[in-house]
C-alpha cells in the first residue's frame, strides 16, 4: 500500500495588515494585553469584496499545484477545510473546482475548526493509501475578518483570529523513508457550545445555550436569522477562552505523542512540530510539556493571528520555504479547537 507524501505545498495572506493598534480604533483592548495573552502583534485581513476565503484558497492552491509540478487539470480530488465557507451551502470546493477548470472530479468540504485541515489531509491520506486518488489538493482557507464582532463585546475573540490559506498536493509514494506515517483524529462534543457560532442554525435553542437568555421562547424557536439575534451580536462567534485554554494545553501534547508512539518515536527525535496557532502561549506550554527545543516547534501566529483551519499548513508552508525543513525530517502537525476536536498527523518530509 502507498503512502501519501507532500509533493507541493503553497500559501496565501492578503496584503492588508492589522496591527493591534489598528483594533484600538474599534474597541478597547491594547496591544500589551493582547501580545501578553496570545503573542500576536498583527494579522492580516482580505479585501473586503475582492477576496473570500475560497479565492485565497485558490491563490495557495495554484502554488501547491506549481511545486508539484502538475496542472489544475491534474488533480483529482479536492479536499477543502474552513468555517468561514463563502457560501452556507455549497461549499467551497466546489467553487476551486470550477475556477480552476478542473474535470468533473469529487469535491469535499470538511468543518472541523481548527483541526479542519488535519482532518482533511487524513481524508485524503486514505484515498492515496487506498489507491483511489493520485493528486489530491487539500486546502485550508478562512476569511474571519467579515464575520468578527468588532465591538469591545467580541474582543476576546475578534482579536485573535486573521484570514489567509494553506494548500498541499498529496501524491502516492513507494519510497520507504517518506510521506504520512500515521494520522490520528478525536472529539469530544461535550462542550460544544463553548466555541461555536450559533447562527444561522437549526437548532432552535434545542440544546438550551446559555446566550439566548436575552430571547422569549417564539423568538428563538421560530427563526432562523432575526433581528433580535443580530442585535444582540448572536451571529458572532462565541468563546469561553480560559475553558478552551484548559482543554488545549492536555489534549496537544496527548495527540503528538500519541503519534510519535504509534510509530516509535519520542519528542526528542521530531524534527520539527508544527502546531496550530492558536495562541503563543498554548504553543509555548505545549513545547515545555514535550521537553522540546525552540528549533523543534514553528510558530507564525505573531504575524497572522488564529487561521483556523489555514494555520497548520500557513506555517508548514513557512517552515518549509524557510528552510526549517529538509527532505527526512520528521514532523508533526497538531491541532485542537471547537467541537472539541483535535487531530495529529505524523510525516516524513
Ligand atoms: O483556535 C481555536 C481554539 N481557541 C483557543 O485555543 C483559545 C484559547 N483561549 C485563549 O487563548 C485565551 O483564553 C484568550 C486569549 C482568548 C483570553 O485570554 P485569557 O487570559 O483567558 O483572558 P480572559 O478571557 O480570562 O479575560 C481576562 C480579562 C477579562 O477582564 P476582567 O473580567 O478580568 O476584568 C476580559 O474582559 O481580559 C479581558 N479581555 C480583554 N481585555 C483587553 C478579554 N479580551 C480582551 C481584549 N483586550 N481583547
Amino acid at each position: 500500500m502507498p503512502r501519501s507524501k507532500i509533493a507541493g505545498i503553497g500559501m496565501y495572506v492578503p496584503e492588508k495588515i492589522f496591527t493591534n493598534n489598528d483594533l484600538l480604533k474599534y474597541m478597547d483592548t491594547s496591544d500589551e494585553w493582547i501580545q501578553e495573552r496570545t503573542g500576536i502583534k498583527e494579522r492580516r485581513y482580505a479585501h473586503r469584496t475582492e477576496e473570500t476565503t475560497a479565492t485565497m484558497g485558490i491563490e495557495a492552491a495554484k502554488i501547491a499545484i506549481e511545486r508539484a509540478g502538475i496542472t489544475a487539470q491534474d488533480v483529482d480530488f479536492i479536499v477543502f477545510a474552513t468555517i468561514c465557507p463563502d457560501y452556507y451551502f455549497p461549499g467551497c470546493g466546489v467553487l476551486v473546482q470550477r475556477e480552476l477548470k478542473m474535470k468533473e472530479i469529487a469535491a469535499l468540504d470538511v468543518r472541523n475548526q481548527c483541526s479542519g485541515f488535519v482532518y482533511a489531509l487524513s481524508v485524503a491520506d486514505q484515498f492515496i493509501r487506498t489507491g483511489t486518488y493520485k493528486n489530491i489538493l487539500v486546502i485550508g482557507s478562512e476569511k474571519h475578518s467579515f464575520g468578527l464582532d468588532f465591538s469591545t463585546r467580541g474582543r476576546n475573540v475578534s482579536v485573535i483570529f486573521g484570514d489567509g490559506a494553506g494548500a498541499v498536493i498529496l501524491q502516492p509514494t513507494e519510497e520507504a523513508d517518506r510521506g504520512i506515517l500515521s494520522t490520528h483524529l478525536h472529539s469530544d462534543g461535550e462542550s460544544a457550545e463553548i466555541l461555536a457560532m450559533y447562527n444561522p442554525g437549526t437548532h432552535a435553542n434545542h440544546w438550551g445555550t446559555k446566550n439566548y437568555a436575552d430571547f422569549d421562547d417564539a423568538e428563538i424557536s421560530d427563526m432562523f436569522m432575526s433581528h433580535a439575534m443580530i442585535d444582540n451580536s448572536q451571529n458572532y462567534p462565541f468563546m469561553d477562552g480560559p475553558s478552551v485554554f484548559k482543554k488545549a494545553v492536555v489534549k496537544f501534547p496527548e495527540v503528538i505523542l500519541e503519534a510519535l508512539h504509534a510509530n516509535g518515536y519520542e519528542p526528542s527525535d521530531l524534527n520539527m512540530l508544527i502546531p496550530h496557532q492558536a495562541n503563543l502561549r498554548i504553543a509555548q506550554f505545549v513545547q515545555q510539556k514535550l521537553k522540546l527545543r525552540d528549533d523543534q516547534v514553528y510558530n507564525n501566529i505573531q504575524y497572522y493571528g488564529n487561521t483556523t483551519a489555514a494555520s497548520v499548513p500557513i506555517a508548514l508552508c513557512e517552515a518549509w520555504q524557510n528552510g526549517k525543513i529538509k527532505e527526512g525530517d520528521l514532523v508533526c502537525l497538531a491541532a485542537f479547537g471547537s467541537g472539541f476536536t483535535w487531530a495529529s498527523a505524523l510525516l516524513k518530509w
